[in-house]
């Protein structure tokens, strides 16, 4: 995708690598990314993919006898993540620059697949969504960890009212997590409340697609 086409949420992202972790460092969601690894439910031997691994944060987390590939379409985000890697010697994890919404992997190539406060960032997450189930094995796992739209009203509400701002700074923040598993045709399996005041939620789901 040229950078002229690509919508505002995703293009702040371009800019922020260097600065990333202290806003969305360990201290605020490392719980929630200990989470989305737990109910990847990894086995020895899986080949994972992290869709909008950003800097790599959850990199290090990782079962060591798992392989992971990280992607990102920006090149800033993942040059902070290749700097984790060297530094923190990350023998399983590799990544590159790829657009969730186009990803250069065969069908069926990958056991699990996780976003990680990525499903907000993107303009088309449906179609992110498709690509997740496409590229992961029917009964693989799928796991998104997000805020999602409050079933309370009132917070409903001031989500939708800091929605301009929030796209300003990188995200929608009242992504309906029931809405978008309708339109992506995924059933959850469980949901675990997490972060701060259990504000953002760790999905799993199973990809039931049929064989192929
Ligand atoms: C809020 S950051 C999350 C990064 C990381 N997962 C974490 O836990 O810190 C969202 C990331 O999604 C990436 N992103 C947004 N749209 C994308 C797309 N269509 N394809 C690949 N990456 C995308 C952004 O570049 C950004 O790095």
């Amino acid at each position: 995708m040229s950078k002229k086409s690509r919508r505002p949420i995703e293009q702040i992202y371009s800019r922020v690598g260097p600065v990333y972790n202290f806003i969305y460092g360990k201290v605020l969601f490392n719980e929630g990314r200990r989470t989305a690894i737990d109910l990847l439910e990894i086995e020895s031997g899986n080949r994972v993919l992290e869709v909008g691994v950003g800097t790599g944060l959850t990199l290090p987390i990782y079962p060591s006898d798992c392989e992971v590939i990280g992607i990102d379409l920006s090149k800033s985000m993942l040059e902070e993540a290749e700097d984790l890697i060297r530094k923190q010697h990350i023998e399983n994890s590799t990544v590159q620059v790829m657009n969730a919404n186009r990803l250069e992997f065969s069908d069926n190539h990958f056991d699990r697949v996780l976003g990680n406060l990525f499903i907000s960032a993107t303009s088309n997450p449906v179609g992110a969504l498709n690509e997740m189930k496409r590229v992961c094995k029917p009964g693989g796992h799928l796991v998104l960890m997000n805020h999602f739209r409050s079933k309370n009203r009132l917070v409903a509400k001031v989500e939708a009212l800091i929605g301009p701002l929030a796209k300003q700074i990188g995200f929608d923040s009242a992504l309906d997590l029931q809405e978008l598993l309708t339109a992506a045709n995924l059933k959850v399996k469980c949901t675990r409340k997490v972060n701060l005041f259990d504000m953002w939620t760790a999905v799993s789901m199973v990809n039931e697609k049929e064989e192929v």
